[in-house]
C-alpha cells in the first residue's frame, strides 16, 4: 500500500535530510545530508564509489583522490556507519543503473563523517549462497539488514496496515486481551508463568485470546479484532512458531456466512492493495468429509490440477491417483531416481504400499513399503496410476503428500496464484488417539451445525461443527466457528469430553455463568499472520517473516534464551519450598 501522498520529508532528522533509497532527479542540485550504512566500497584509480544503504534503498556516492576525505576510506568498511553530505548530480547517459531505484543520480561528497565502524563480519549474507538458517538467526541483525528480509517485515507491516484500514472502515473495535491468563484450550499445552503472589499458583499464557473475545461479544461490543499474541507449548515445524500473532475476529448476531463474506472482501483486498493481485470472492466452499476423501486433507492446495483421489475398500482399504502417461513418463525421466525416493520416504512415513501402473503396460512397479500386504486387484490396475495400499488415514495422508510432490515437482498449477477456500462443517468431535475418549476437533465452544443439537446424545461422533477453515495454497492461515451461547449446549458439550460439572465449573464457570445473563448469538475466527504472509510472499517457513524467530527447538539463537532461573528469583516465587524441587 503506497501512502497516499509520498512525503519524503518525514525523514528528516538533526542527523539527515533524506533516506539513500529515497533520492531521484527531483533532488538533482541539491545538498542533501544521508546517513546508513556502506554497502560496498569501489575505488577505481582517482575516483571512489561509495554505496550507501538505509532502509529506503541504495545510493552511489562518489568523491575524487582531491577531497580530503578520500584518506578516510581505509577505515570505511562494509556495514560501517557514516553520515555524509553531498551534492545530488544527474548520472551521465551512459551510467544510469536502471536496476537500482536511484540509478538516474549520484551524490558527490562533500563531506564525510564515520559514525559506527564495523569489524568484519562474522559471516557475510552478500555471498550467492546464504549462510546456514542457524548462522542467520545467530546474526539475526545482520540478516535483518538484507533486502530479503527488509523486504518480508515490511510487506508484513504493509498486510497490517490494509487490514486494521479494513477492520476499522467495517466497525470493529480494537480491545486488548490479557496474556497473562486462565489456560484456554487450543489443542497445545501451555506456558505457566509462576505467581510470585500466590505461590504454587500459575498464570498460563494465552493460547488465544478465545474466552475474552466471546465474553467481549457478551459485553456488548457487537464486533471486535485483535492483533493477538498466541503462546503455545507445542512442537515446532516450519509453518508454526511457540509465540506467533493471530489477526482475532469476534462478531455478534451472526451466521458463519456473514463471517465469510467479511474475511472474503478483507482477504480480496489484502491481495489486491499489496500484491496488486486480482483475486475471485466468494472463495468456493467445501465441506470438510469431501475435502479429505478428494484430496487426503483438510488444507487442499487448489492450485493443483486434477490429481483427485479415488478410494477403495477391497481388499483393503486402498486410493489412487490417476495420472496422464506423458506426466508419469515425465516424471520418471526427469527427476530419474528422485521421485522414486521421495514416493518411497511417503510410503514408509505414512506406512502404505504404495504402487505405480503404467496402463498397457500390464506392469506394476512397486515403490515402498513391505510386499506382504495383499496385492491390488485388477480393477484398480487399469489405468496409470499411483496406488496406495493401508489403513484409511495413512492412505490419504501418503496420497495427498504424493499430490503435492508430484504437483509441485512438473509444476502442475493452474496460473492463479492465490486458491483461497473454505473447509466447512469438520466434526464437532474427535476420538483421541491417547485416551479413545471425545475430544473437540477445533475447540470446546464451536456450536454443533444448527438442527444437529439432538444429535449430541445419539451419536456425538456424526454431529458436524459450525466451523470454518480458511486455506490458502494448502496452507490453514484461518479457522473459527460459530460459537455455544446457551449454558445448556456448552455443558452437554463439556460432559461429553468427559469433563464432570466440578471440573468444567472449575475452568470455565465464569463462561457459563456469562451465558446466563445474556449473551448474543456469535461467532468469529482468528487467522495466522505469519501464516498469511508468508503463503502470500511464496515463502516456505514462517521464519521468514517473523524478526526474531525461535529456531525449531524453541531456542532463540541471538539471545541463546530459554536460560536457567536465577536462584533468588525460585526463592522468591517459593519454587523451591513448595515444589520441593
Ligand atoms: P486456531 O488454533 O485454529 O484457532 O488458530 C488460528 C490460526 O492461527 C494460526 N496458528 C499458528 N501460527 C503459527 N504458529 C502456531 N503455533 C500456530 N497455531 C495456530 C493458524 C491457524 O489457522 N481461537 C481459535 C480461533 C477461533 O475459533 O476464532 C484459534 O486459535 O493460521
Amino acid at each position: 500500500m503506497k501512502p497516499e501522498v509520498e512525503i519524503k520529508h518525514v525523514y528528516r532528522t538533526s542527523y539527515r535530510t533524506h533516506m539513500c533509497g529515497d533520492l531521484s532527479r527531483e533532488e538533482v542540485g541539491k545538498e542533501v545530508v544521508l546517513c546508513g550504512w556502506v554497502d560496498s566500497v569501489r575505488v577505481h584509480g582517482k575516483l571512489a564509489f561509495i554505496n550507501l544503504r538505509d532502509r529506503a534503498g541504495i545510493v552511489q556516492a562518489v568523491m575524487n583522490h582531491k577531497n580530503p576525505f578520500f584518506k578516510e576510506l581505509k577505515n570505511i568498511t562494509q556495514e560501517t556507519v557514516i553520515q555524509l553530505k553531498g551534492k545530488v548530480k544527474e548520472r551521465p547517459e551512459t551510467q544510469i543503473n536502471p536496476e537500482m531505484k536511484t540509478g538516474e543520480v549520484e551524490v558527490e561528497i562533500l563531506e564525510l563523517k564515520i559514525l559506527n565502524k564495523a569489524e568484519k563480519l562474522p559471516v557475510s549474507f552478500k555471498k550467492e549462497v546464504y549462510p546456514h538458517e542457524e548462522t542467520r538467526l545467530r546474526y539475526r541483525y545482520l540478516d535483518l539488514r538484507t533486502p530479503f528480509m527488509q523486504r518480508n517485515i515490511l510487506f508484513k507491516n504493509e498486510v497490517v496496515k490494509v487490514l486494521r484500514k479494513y477492520l476499522d472502515l467495517k466497525g470493529f473495535v480494537e480491545v486488548e486481551t490479557p496474556y497473562l491468563a486462565k489456560s484456554t484450550p487450543e489443542g497445545s499445552r501451555d506456558f505457566l508463568v509462576p505467581s510470585r503472589l500466590h505461590p504454587k499458583k500459575f498464570y498460563a499464557l494465552a493460547q488465544s485470546p478465545q474466552l475474552y473475545k466471546q465474553l467481549l461479544m457478551v459485553s456488548g461490543f457487537d464486533r471486535y479484532y485483535q492483533f493477538a499474541r498466541c503462546f503455545r507449548d507445542e512442537d515446532l515445524r516450519a509453518d508454526r512458531q511457540p509465540e506467533f500473532t493471530q489477526l482475532d475476529i469476534e462478531m455478534s448476531f451472526i451466521e458463519a456466512q456473514d463471517l465469510m463474506e467479511i474475511v472474503e472482501e478483507m482477504m480480496k483486498q489484502l491481495v489486491e492493495e499489496t500484491l496488486q493481485v486480482k483475486i475471485e470472492t466468494p472463495f468456493k466452499k467445501i465441506r470438510y468429509s469431501l475435502s479429505v476423501n478428494k484430496y487426503g486433507t483438510d488444507k487442499p492446495d487448489l492450485r493443483i490440477k486434477g490429481l483427485e483421489i479415488v478410494r477403495f475398500k477391497e481388499p483393503v482399504e486402498g486410493g489412487k491417483i490417476v495420472l496422464e502417461k506423458e506426466t508419469i513418463n515425465e516424471l520418471l525421466n526427469r527427476e530419474t531416481g528422485k521421485m522414486n525416493q521421495k514416493l518411497k520416504e511417503i510410503a514408509e512415513r505414512n506406512r502404505v504400499n504404495l504402487y505405480l501402473f503404467k496402463e498397457g503396460e500390464k506392469r506394476k512397479e512397486f515403490i515402498g513399503t513391505s510386499k506382504n500386504d495383499s496385492s491390488p486387484r485388477k480393477e484398480m490396475e487399469n489405468s496409470t496410476s499411483i496406488l496406495a495400499l493401508g489403513e484409511r488415514e495413512n492412505v490419504l495422508k501418503a496420497l495427498n503428500e504424493a499430490r503435492r510432490v508430484i504437483a509441485y515437482s512438473l509444476d502442475l498449477l493452474d496460473e492463479e496464484k492465490y486458491r483461497f477456500v473454505w473447509i466447512i462443517n469438520p466434526p464437532l468431535f474427535e476420538l483421541s488417539q491417547e485416551d479413545g475418549k471425545l475430544k473437540p476437533t477445533h475447540h470446546p465452544f464451536t456450536a454443533p451445525k444448527r438442527g444437529e443439537e439432538a444429535l449430541l446424545e445419539e451419536n456425538p461422533l456424526k454431529v458436524e461443527a459450525d466451523a470454518y477453515d480458511l486455506v490458502l495454497n494448502g496452507w490453514e492461515v484461518g479457522g473459527g466457528s460459530i460459537r455455544n451461547n446457551k449454558a445448556e449446549i456448552q455443558e452437554k458439550i463439556f460432559k461429553l469430553l468427559g469433563l464432570k460439572r466440578d471440573e468444567y465449573m472449575e475452568r470455565y464457570g465464569f463462561l457459563l455463568e456469562s451465558f446466563r445473563y445474556g449473551a448474543p448469538p456469535h461467532g468469529g475466527i482468528a487467522l495466522g499472520l505469519e501464516r498469511l504472509v508468508s503463503v502470500l510472499l511464496g515463502l516456505n517457513s514462517i521464519r521468514e517473516v517473523i524478526a526474531f524467530p525461535k529456531n525449531k527447538d524453541g531456542i532463540d539463537l541471538l539471545t541463546n534464551s530459554p536460560t536457567k532461573a536465577p536462584k533468588e528469583y525460585l526463592r522468591e516465587i517459593k519454587w523451591v519450598t513448595h515444589l520441593k524441587i
